[in-house]
């Protein structure tokens, strides 16, 4: 196998990519080696797709993080409780599982830390875990499937486990088998001259310092804009990043490097959700972070090559959800602005991060 990739035209170009980039495996494990069950992923997976973990009743996970559309919703920045527009696009949560941390700030150490968020965020979810927990312990079919799935607890039914769940499911979420990935573990033609050229130029212009591993990002922090502000349409001031979690003014403005995997179909771009052409995130790009102008031909090579990122999409079937019981607490009406048919105004906190 070796001699036979040396012998390949593109032997040259997969060595130098192949120190910088992993492929999506099939399978990932969880940090803190907790157990990945059939029972959990299941239970996770039900979890996920339940609109009554909102208190509305109204928004499940995957109403802003669609399975079917890259595990984005496609919003410039989400709509949750009471039709509120939070203050960040929604990443993806395909892949994330090999983020060193979650969200565009990096907030949360990991999945199930995550989870725990926009449960309780006033803008998503807004409830509360002692709710979420009454109204899972209500249903005999979700009471049945912790215990199943956290076997010897006496009292499985937890915020925590909710978050571990979620989190098991989450970790399947994957996206194998690219055409980079192919190309890369040894097939020439899984990309195209114009694909390889970009790969060339991504790496070359400088887009890899910060946009390399397993997920093309979502393992290091730099300041978007690190050469050159972007406009401020792109870039709104109000959401300094990092600097709401660590405090340090050397964290203005600074965000994880976005992963990169299934970007072509995860628009809008940008924690402000602001741009909706890949290509003319790749400029934004090369201008704040490398501080040059790339060709138009080189940002079309990169912008085709970004697509063979795009892989496997996760097959789904939707789970039956527990049915509810008489005390399952009911659905709370959402104070909605008056039915004037005019468009809601920002959430009160549309300037800060979202809590989720
Ligand atoms: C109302 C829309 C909304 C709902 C509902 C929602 N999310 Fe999110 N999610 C977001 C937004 C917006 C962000 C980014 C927030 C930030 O970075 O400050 C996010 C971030 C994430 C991330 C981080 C991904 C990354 O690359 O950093 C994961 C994972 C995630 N959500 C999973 C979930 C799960 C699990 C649920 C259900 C328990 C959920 N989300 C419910 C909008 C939503
Ligand atoms: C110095 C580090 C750095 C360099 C160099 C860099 N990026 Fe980024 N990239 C980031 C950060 C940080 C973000 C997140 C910006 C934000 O807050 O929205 C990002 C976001 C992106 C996004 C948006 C992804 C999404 O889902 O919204 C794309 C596309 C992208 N980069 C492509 C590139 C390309 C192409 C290059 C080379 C021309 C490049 N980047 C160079 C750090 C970098």
């Amino acid at each position: 196998m070796a001699a036979a990739l040396a012998a390949s035209p593109d032997a040259e170009l997969r060595t130098a990519a192949s120190e910088l980039f992993k492929p999506i495996p099939r399978a990932a494990e969880l940090p803190h080696g907790a157990a990945m069950t059939r029972a959990k992923i299941d239970l996770g997976a039900m979890l996920f797709f339940d609109p009554r973990m909102s208190r509305s009743g109204v928004f499940s996970c995957q109403s802003c993080h669609n399975i079917g559309m890259g595990g984005v919703d496609g919003l410039e920045t989400s709509i949750g409780h009471g039709w509120q527009q939070g203050p960040r696009n929604a990443p993806t949560m395909l892949n994330a599982v090999f983020n060193v941390a979650q969200f565009w700030d990096g907030r949360a150490e990991d999945l199930a830390a995550q989870a725990k968020g926009p449960v309780q965020a006033g803008v998503e979810m807004n409830n509360t875990p002692e709710h979420l927990i009454s109204t899972l312990k209500s249903m005999p079919g979700y009471a049945d499937a912790f215990k199943a799935s956290f076997p010897g607890e006496d009292d499985p039914v937890t915020f925590d486990n909710f978050a571990h769940a979620i989190e098991a499911f989450e970790a399947t979420l994957l996206t194998p088998n690219s055409p980079f990935d192919q190309w890369l573990q040894g097939t020439d033609g899984a990309m195209t001259e114009q694909e390889k050229r970009g790969l060339k130029a991504f790496i070359d212009t400088g887009c890899s310092t910060c946009h390399a591993g397993v997920n093309f990002g979502g393992e290091g922090y730099y300041p978007f804009g690190l050469v050159e502000a972007p406009d401020a349409s792109i870039r709104p001031e109000g959401d300094m990043g990092r600097f709401k979690v660590t405090n340090t003014q050397d964290d203005e403005y600074v965000f994880r490097a976005a992963p990169l995997r299934n970007v072509a179909i995860t628009a809008p771009y940008f924690h402000s959700g602001k741009v909706w052409n890949l290509e003319e995130a790749v400029k934004v790009m090369s201008n704040a972070q490398l501080g040059t102008e790339l060709a138009e031909d080189q940002a079309k090579d990169i912008v085709a090559f970004l697509g063979t990122l795009t892989g496997e999409q996760p097959q789904i079937v939707h789970p039956t959800l527990p049915v509810r019981a008489v005390e399952t607490p009911h659905p709370e009406p959402i104070d909605l602005p008056a039915q004037t048919g005019a468009v809601a105004p920002q959430g009160a906190d549309a300037a800060a991060p979202a809590s989720n």
